[in-house]
């Protein structure tokens, strides 16, 4: 089973983003896994005309809206099953897809980019030593990083395993994802050539789930 395949066994198992949010808004950006929480695309830090990144842009919830507000929305993902999501719900917007591996794209794209943000996406699912230099390249000098994840189960830091359940006869599918405290994120930023790095661990909204959202942002 390749990673792709994986991904698309996981975009079985997640519903579509509901029609409108809280607010009665169509489109919306959401960083955390609780909806209607926590900040919006404001952190990216771009307005009209800027061209935007979503590096795992699973179902395209989040591109969707960047690309109402007049951005050039790119999205990547590796699972075709997502990108076909993203592009029958959301194709209306303008934005652009890829199916393709997060490494290669920025490997192999000429576009630079004033933003470039991944929500529980490859950011999380890939050796940031090697990722990193790879966003410097297609980011602008003093362009946004900025992306967000669960935060690390104590003392299990660097590569972790998730396993992508499948039905009760098969054995689960495995991806692997990087982890890290905020306070190592901000260290592994700057060691990459990335400023003004800052990591903090959104609390979960009041309810019975405790675990919070990392989110994490720095600049080009
Ligand atoms: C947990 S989902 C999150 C999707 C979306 N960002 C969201 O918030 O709904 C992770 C997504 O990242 C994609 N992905 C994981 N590793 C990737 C990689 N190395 N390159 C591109 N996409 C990747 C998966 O296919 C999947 O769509």
């Amino acid at each position: 089973m390749t990673e792709a395949q994986a991904w698309d066994t996981y975009s079985k198992q997640r519903p579509e983003r509901r029609p409108t949010n809280a607010a009665g808004e169509n489109t919306w950006f959401n960083w955390t896994q609780y909806p209607d929480h926590g900040p919006g695309a404001e952190l990216l830090g771009v307005g009209p005309g800027a061209s935007v990144l979503d590096l795992g842009c699973g179902k395209g919830g989040n591109l969707a809206h960047v690309a109402t507000l007049g951005a050039r929305a790119v999205g990547v993902d590796v699972s075709l099953a997502q990108v076909k999501a993203a592009e029958s719900r959301w194709r209306h917007t303008g934005m652009t897809l890829h199916r393709t591996e997060a490494i290669q794209f920025l490997k192999e794209s000429g576009e630079r980019f004033d933003a470039v943000f991944s929500v529980f996406g490859a950011a999380w699912f890939t050796d940031p030593t090697v990722l990193l230099p790879a966003i410097r390249q297609r980011l602008r000098p003093g362009g946004v990083l900025a992306f967000s994840q669960r935060p690390p189960i104590e003392g299990c830091y660097g590569c972790q395993g998730s396993y992508i359940n499948r039905s009760e006869d098969e054995d689960p599918l495995v991806v692997k994802r990087w982890d890290h405290e905020p306070e190592r994120w901000v260290e592994i930023l700057a060691e990459h050539g990335f400023t003004a790095a800052t990591a903090r661990i959104l609390p979960a909204p009041p309810g019975h789930r405790k675990i919070g959202t990392l989110l994490v942002r720095a600049h080009g």
